[in-house]
């Protein structure tokens, strides 16, 4: 059987554990400890089995309406994908050539690597400032040039936030296409959708999900908005029928409480600065976090032992090794329960 050599050298992007056990106190994939809105509950109880039998609708009007309507756009400037890393591996084929290369910030989320790889082009990464800030962009490597920079803000692991004026006027400046992966957006301040529905901006896409603060990560649902010719590059490329009728209705039916999202979004920000403080206090390095998790190093015990340490206690953090990260561990927030019991292990272990 003869594999392709890019997929024989291939390492595959590793995904946070999803322990079987029931007891885990679960902090390493950046879900959300609150349940989706009671909405998509009923959607999911009354939805008629006889649609299953139809496919899809394959441009999920319905859904991309209701998107558009929301950032007032268009619907031509809206696509949905099967869970928003469905729309990065789609981007990687729109916007790249072969002699071509995808960059994005360094550390950032460690699936942009892998997706290079899959589409056998170099990874330039564009490393953050000592303080995890905005440097100046790498946008070429051996002679190949960035086309696709994969810009994520608030930034994972480090739950910084690159401002938006840097954000436009790096857009300005580059010739390729930038896609701010606003995966956490709800959980910051400010986002750029603004300049996503800006018809002055010719190369810039946002991307959301429904896996962090609509708290629907098993559903697989993610979207973006962008110039129209950028979006519809997009619909060229996927397959006839990315989303699946469940997933494109349930989705609807949460974006038709936003109130519910905003409210646990909220919750968690709350948490999130209570905790932030209290490792502040017992002398971690608490990065300033925009998204549902903190990236801190802690006071007293090696990142790496602790995160052993923390797993032996059914609580599971994540630890990403590495010279920009392995000093610290990312610890998604979780409900106070679930944080109490987080602080009081670190106590136990002496961190
Ligand atoms: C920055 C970033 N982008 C995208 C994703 C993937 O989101 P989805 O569940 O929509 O594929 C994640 C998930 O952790 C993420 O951290």
């Amino acid at each position: 059987m003869r594999i392709a050599k890019s997929v024989r050298i291939l390492e595959a992007y590793t995904p946070g554990e999803q322990p079987k056990a029931k007891n885990v106190v679960k902090l390493n994939t950046n879900e959300n400890p609150y349940l989706p809105s009671p909405k998509c509950a009923e959607v999911l109880k009354d939805f008629d089995l006889d649609a299953l039998r139809r496919y899809p609708d394959p441009v999920f009007t319905a859904l991309r309406t209701r998107i558009a309507k929301i950032w007032k756009t268009v619907p031509e400037c809206v696509f949905v994908g099967n869970g928003s890393d469905e729309i990065l591996t789609l981007a990687a084929k729109a916007f790249v050539e072969d002699d071509e290369a995808i960059g994005s910030l360094d550390p950032s989320y460690s699936l942009y690597r892998t997706l290079a790889a899959i589409r056998n082009v170099p990874f330039v990464p564009s490393p953050l400032a000592d303080d995890f800030t905005w440097r100046k962009p790498v946008l070429e490597a051996d002679g190949k040039k960035v086309s696709l920079f994969l810009l994520t803000n608030p930034n994972a692991p480090t739950g910084t936030v690159t401002p938006q004026d840097t954000i436009s006027s790096f857009a300005a400046k580059f010739k390729g296409v930038v896609i701010v992966d606003e995966a956490y957006a709800d959980f910051a301040k400010a986002n750029c959708v603004s300049l996503a529905t800006d018809a002055k901006n010719r190369n810039l896409i946002v991307m959301r999900t429904f896996s962090k603060s609509f708290s629907l990560a098993g559903l697989r649902v993610g979207y973006c908005i962008g110039p129209e010719d950028l979006i519809d590059a997009l619909y060229k490329v996927k397959d006839s029928y990315n989303a699946d009728a469940v997933a494109q209705s349930v989705a609807l039916a949460a974006l038709n409480d936003l109130p519910w999202m905003r409210n646990n979004a909220a919750k968690v920000k709350k948490t999130r600065a209570r905790v932030a403080k209290e490792l502040t206090r017992r002398g971690w390095d608490v990065l300033p976090s925009e998204s549902n998790f903190l990236f801190a190093r802690p006071a007293h015990r090696r990142a790496s032992e602790l995160f052993d340490d923390l797993r032996k206690m059914n609580i599971f953090v994540r630890y990403f090794k590495g010279a920009r990260t392995g000093d610290r561990l990312r610890i998604t927030v979780g409900t106070d329960a679930e944080m109490d019991a987080l602080l009081n292990a670190l106590s136990s272990l002496d961190a």
